[in-house]
């Protein structure tokens, strides 16, 4: 039986997706915002924030076997988390330490964190498991937090890089808006000097329950792509995917500030991914396609 936390947002949807693809396990579905039950997905609705519900929610957890959970429930937008500070860390912090504290009969917890917790990458460094953790603002110092409640517990962290995907929850992603506007026939400016290892929704989901279902020992665990990529080069990729005109996206530097990147951001950070590699027996983990196992 698998429990997310946080079901119904970007990553949530992903999750769902692969556990009913690739697993034949349940799903317990949980959020703010709930949908219909399916036959392998019930929905239950619960505001993290408030203890009561969770103690409701705890007990309805605890009449499951073998259960693992996936803990995505976050307020995570680091401009309002600079703006909301108190908030952003009674949802990220308080929050996880209580439903954590309150549930050692889970068989497995993963908490998914950033490439955030590091900070800057200083002449594209990829960085290990075990470095040093330099966060550049307030929500990656929350992430730091977080990661710290899960490991005193003995329970599991995933670093995840930038994700981009097609939206598979009811609010548009990032990737579709550049798809639309690249339909529209209308340039889209994307930062050129600003890397990350990142990954689609799709693959990171994957490579997360590849790892559970692996019964993955290590308490943190990067799970990210291969590749060096900056946002102009994803946008390139995603135009030529997606059969539109790649010269629409126009590359900018990070000295442009563009609208909703108020808060200091690293200008990049990149993750080793030698440790998921290992696990897991992969060759190659691309952005986009299914990542490559060794024959
Ligand atoms: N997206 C990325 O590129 C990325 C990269 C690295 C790590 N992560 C981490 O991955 C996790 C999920 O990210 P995401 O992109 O999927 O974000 P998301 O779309 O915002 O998903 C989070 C879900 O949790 C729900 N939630 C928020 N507060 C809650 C509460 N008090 N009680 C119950 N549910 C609550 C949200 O509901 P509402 O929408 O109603 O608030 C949303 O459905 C976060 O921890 C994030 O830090 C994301």
């Amino acid at each position: 039986m698998y429990s997310i936390i946080g079901a119904n947002g970007y990553l949530g949807s992903y999750v769902q997706k692969i556990i009913l693809e690739e697993t034949d396990e349940d799903l317990l579905c949980v959020d703010l915002n709930i949908e219909e039950d399916t036959e392998r997905v019930k929905w239950y609705r619960c505001d993290i924030t408030d203890p009561d519900a969770v103690d409701e929610l705890l007990h309805v957890l605890e009449g499951y076997e073998d259960l693992k959970i996936v803990y995505l429930a976050a307020y995570h937008n680091p401009d309002l988390v600079e703006k909301n500070r108190e908030f952003a860390w009674k949802v990220n912090v308080i929050s996880l330490r209580y439903f954590i504290e309150h549930c050692p009969f889970a068989k497995d917890i993963y908490y998914v964190s950033t490439d955030s917790v590091y900070g800057e990458s200083v002449d594209r460094y990829h960085f290990k498991e075990g470095d040093p953790l330099h966060p550049v603002n307030f929500y990656g110092e929350n992430k730091v937090a977080a990661e710290g409640i899960m490991l005193e517990n003995g329970r599991h962290v995933v670093r995840f890089p930038f994700l981009i995907s097609p939206s598979l929850a009811k609010k548009p992603h990032f990737y579709d808006q550049i798809v639309q506007s690249l339909r529209e026939g209308k340039p889209f400016e994307m930062y050129a000097d600003s890397y990350r290892s990142s990954l689609s929704f799709e693959n990171v989901a994957r490579l997360l329950i590849a790892l559970i279902e692996h019964g993955n020992t290590e308490p943190i665990v990067n799970v990210c792509g291969d590749q060096d990529l900056s946002k102009y080069d994803v946008g390139k990729l995603i135009a030529s995917r997606e059969g539109l005109d790649p010269e629409l996206i126009v590359p900018i530097t990070m000295d442009k500030k563009m609208a909703g990147f108020e808060t200091k951001r690293a200008t990049s950070t990149l993750m080793d991914n030698a440790l998921l590699k290992k696990i897991l027996d992969l060759d190659f983990v691309d952005i986009f396609e299914k990542p490559r196992y060794k024959e």
